[in-house]
């Protein structure tokens, strides 16, 4: 890309950070923990003084996508703002944390080709069907399984689970904290974020 005198480079953006703008897309099914886990990382980055922010499909959904339904095109529209708008905030030098079910592959490697090579970490956030299920915590599974919401992930609309993924999370059985040691360790060793 041509740059011009004024113009701030990624570079010039970690140095004053102190670390690098990323996308970190979380994927899974509804219930499976992406939220929290989303939440968790992001006030433990600011308590490290690095520059991150949430996007969940909750909050996109009540706004910049509040014209979208869950159709898989619906779907593939609400996943390519998400990846436009992340792509944005990285280049800005944040570390973005990115919560959707984005349930298609495609869907999902079109929002890493948005940013450079390194700086795209997909992770699924394992859980079963059964176990969200259980959760249940918006009621939503319930009303899909009683027929009062068409299209719902898992019961009536597909999930695709990533082939290769930077990082699973184990969000049925593992704790937030090690969800978290885990992400830390990945942003380290994708030098993301400093050692120390
Ligand atoms: S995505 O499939 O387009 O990536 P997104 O992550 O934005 O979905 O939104 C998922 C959230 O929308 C769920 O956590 C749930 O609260 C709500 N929701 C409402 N209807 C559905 C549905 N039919 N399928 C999945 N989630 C739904």
């Amino acid at each position: 890309m041509p740059t011009t005198a004024a113009s701030i480079t990624r570079a010039e953006r970690a140095i004053q950070n102190r670390h690098r703008g990323a996308v970190l897309w979380l994927t899974g099914l509804s219930g499976a923990g992406k939220s929290t886990v989303a939440q968790a990382l992001a006030r433990r980055l600011f308590e490290m003084d690095c520059r991150s922010y949430v996007l969940d499909g909750d909050q996109l959904r009540t706004g910049l996508c509040s014209d979208l339904g869950f159709s898989d095109a619906a779907r593939s529209e609400n996943i390519r703002r998400a990846g436009e708008l992340a792509a944005l905030f990285a280049d800005a030098g944040m570390i973005v944390i990115c919560a959707f079910i984005s349930p298609f592959a495609d869907s999902r490697a079109r929002a890493r080709a948005l940013v450079p090579d390194g700086a795209f970490l997909e992770i699924f956030c394992q859980c079963p069907l059964a176990v969200c299920e259980e959760r249940d915590v918006k009621g939503l599974y319930r009303r899909a399984r009683d027929g009062q919401l068409a299209q719902f992930t898992g019961i009536s609309s597909p999930y695709e689970a990533p082939a290769a993924p930077d990082l699973v999370l184990d969000t049925a059985s593992g704790s937030v904290d090690a969800a978290l040691a885990s992400l830390l360790l990945l942003l380290r060793e994708r030098r993301i974020v400093h050692q120390s």
